[in-house]
This record gives structure tokens, C-alpha cells and sequence, in this order.
């Protein structure tokens, strides 16, 4: 999301509103004069997410579209498209169509192959400043005798993949 300079009064998309975790981070950077609209295939996600949302205050950010985001979405020059579906490189098109010049795509993937997949679609669409992290996490243990990683092994939580559209296409 920081990656994404997503700020107060932003519009974003997001595919794969799942638990709504994502969505409610989005809805509290957009603020309320921001937009946040989330798609899912499933309606129990929508229905979750939405709840969640609820609970947090900040349902009125937020519309809830069940749909299949490869399909398309409606949405137009946001700026900000963020993805955390098993197949991201299917929306990179869907996602093109709805940023603005130089909005912000994202996608969230557990394994590197995913990743792949999703650069190689960006690289082939209109986007550039394309990279890919890994999210690690190392926890410290801090003791009177001094401070070190833990002993337990680093956790990979996933990959995040960034991408802007281009200014113009000629
Ligand atoms: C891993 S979960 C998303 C988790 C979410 N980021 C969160 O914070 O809880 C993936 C969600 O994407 C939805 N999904 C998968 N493919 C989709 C598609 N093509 N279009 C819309 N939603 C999709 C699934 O139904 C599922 O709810």
C-alpha cells in the first residue's frame, strides 16, 4: 500500500477482497473523501469482508462488487490497483484499463512462480518501473545479556509485485 502511495482521497481498486483485511488498511488511507471499490468472485468473501469493514467504521468508503475481475472491471482512471488473487497476471489488463496515467499496480503472491508469471504480463502490457520484494520477517530478541535474530528461521510471508502504467501509449 505504501508502495502504492495510496493518500487521502485516493480511488482504488482492489481483486480478492477476501476477509477484507486489505481493504480495510486501503479504507483507512483513502479517508473519507477516498473511494475504495472491492471485487470477489464469492459471495461468503463479500459478505466477510463487508462485516469486517462494518465493525471497523468504515464500510461507507467502501463498495463491494462480486465479480470476476478477468472479466473486466468498471472502474477508470483510479489510482491505484492492487491484487491478491491465485492468478494476478490475468488482471494486469483489467487493471491498465482502470488506472491512470502512472497509477499504481500491485499484486501480493505466496510463490515465486506467480510472481513470474505477473512481471512477464506487466512487462508485456503498458507498464514499467516494474520490481518484485520478498516480504521477510526476523524477529530480534532483545536480553539484558544482549540483542540477536531469534533462533527460529526467518518467515516468508510472500512476494509483492509493483508496477505503473505508462504516461501514453503511441
Ligand atoms: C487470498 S484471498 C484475499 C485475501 C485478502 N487480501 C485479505 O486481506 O483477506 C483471495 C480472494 O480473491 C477472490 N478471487 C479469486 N479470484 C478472483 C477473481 N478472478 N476476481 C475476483 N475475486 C477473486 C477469492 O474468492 C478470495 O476471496
Amino acid at each position: 500500500m505504501w508502495n502504492c502511495d495510496v493518500k487521502a482521497g485516493d480511488s482504488v481498486v482492489e481483486v480478492g477482497a477476501g476477509s477484507g483485511a486489505l481493504t480495510i488498511a486501503l479504507a483507512q488511507a483513502v479517508g473519507p473523501n477516498g473511494r475504495v471499490v472491492t471485487y470477489d468472485l464469492l459471495k461468503e468473501s463479500i459478505d466477510v469482508a463487508r462485516r469486517n469493514l462494518a465493525d471497523a467504521g468504515l464500510e461507507s468508503r467502501v463498495q463491494f462488487k462480486r465479480g470476476d475481475a478477468r472479466d473486466g472491471v468498471e472502474e477508470r482512471d483510479v489510482d491505484a490497483f492492487l491484487v491478491d488473487i491465485p492468478d494476478p497476471w490475468a488482471v494486469v489488463k483489467p487493471g491498465s484499463d482502470a488506472l491512470r496515467p502512472c497509477g499504481h499496480f500491485a499484486s501480493y503472491s505466496p510463490n515465486v512462480e506467480q510472481l513470474n508469471r505477473t512481471v512477464q504480463a506487466l512487462r508485456a502490457g503498458t507498464f514499467v518501473e516494474i520490481r518484485s520484494i520478498e516480504v521477510i520477517e526476523r524477529e530480534i530478541v532483545a536480553q539484558e545479556s544482549g540483542t540477536r535474530p531469534a533462533f527460529a528461521p526467518l518467515g516468508h510471508t510472500g512476494y509483492l509485485t509493483f508496477g505503473r502504467k505508462v504516461l501514453d501509449t503511441f
